[in-house]
Order: C-alpha cells, then structure tokens, then sequence
C-alpha cells in the first residue's frame, strides 16, 4: 500500500496542529510498512501504541485551545475524540490477544480513513474559528 502523504489539501491553517498531524501520518505510514514487512507483532504493538500515544496528546492539544478561545463546537469535537479513541484502542486490544494477519488490511483501511476523515472533517471547521483568535 502506497504511503500516505501530509499534503496542503490537508492543512488546517495551525502550525502545531498541522505538524501534529504531519507525525500522525508518519507513525500510521510506519504501522503499515511494519505491517508488509512482516514485522513481528510486538514491534507492531509497540508502533501502535506510540501511535495511540501521541493521539491522545495531540487531541488534548486541539481541545485545550478550543477551552481557550470558547469554541462552540467543542463537545461535539471532543466526543468524536473520544469515540476515535474508544475505536483505536479496540483496535489495540484485539491485535494484542492475536490477530494479527487478520487484522493487517483493516488496521491500514481503517488507520487511514480514521485519520484523514477527522482532519478533512472535524478539524478543519476550527480553522477560521482558531484563526480568528490568533491561533494560526
Ligand atoms: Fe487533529
Ligand atoms: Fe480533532
């Protein structure tokens, strides 16, 4: 599978934010070239937890500046976080207790899809918003 690349088209107008998800999308390229290599499951395990890791870092980053600036949308966002985090961390349980080949596809369909559909989505309605308060 080819690797995903952090373009523009991707870009949420926020410096921090923006290099945040340029790691996301290292750390999940990492996964699924882990993932074809064969690597063995506890290196995968490993890459998938730094990825959870930084996840959660990087979500409380957003939502600490929507605290700061009183972003309406907040609690909507913040619970997409936490339904995100409630999938990867499925994700994480069931690929530990085994399945690993069976896993593989999905975890690379998913990852993806995941990560791209909240930037392209969610966190692009922020932009103007945190923008409009100095967070740019
Ligand atoms: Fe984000
Ligand atoms: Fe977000």
């Amino acid at each position: 599978m080819a690797s995903m690349l952090w373009n523009e088209t991707l870009s949420v107008g926020v410096k921090t934010l923006d290099d945040d998800h340029k790691k996301l999308v290292d750390m999940i390229n990492e996964l699924v070239d882990g993932i074809t290599s064969n690597r063995r499951q506890e290196s995968l395990s490993q890459i998938l937890d730094k990825l959870i890791h930084y996840t959660r870092f990087h979500f409380r980053r957003e939502e600490e500046y929507f605290a700061r600036t009183g972003y309406t949308a907040a609690a909507h966002h913040a619970s997409e976080h936490r339904e995100l985090i409630r999938q990867v961390t499925d994700l994480q349980a069931r690929f530990r207790s085994g399945g690993a080949s069976l896993l593989s596809l999905e975890v690379m369909k998913f990852l993806k899809e995941w990560l791209v559909h909240h930037i392209m989505v969610e966190d692009k309605n922020y932009r103007a918003h945190l923008n409009a308060n100095g967070i740019r």
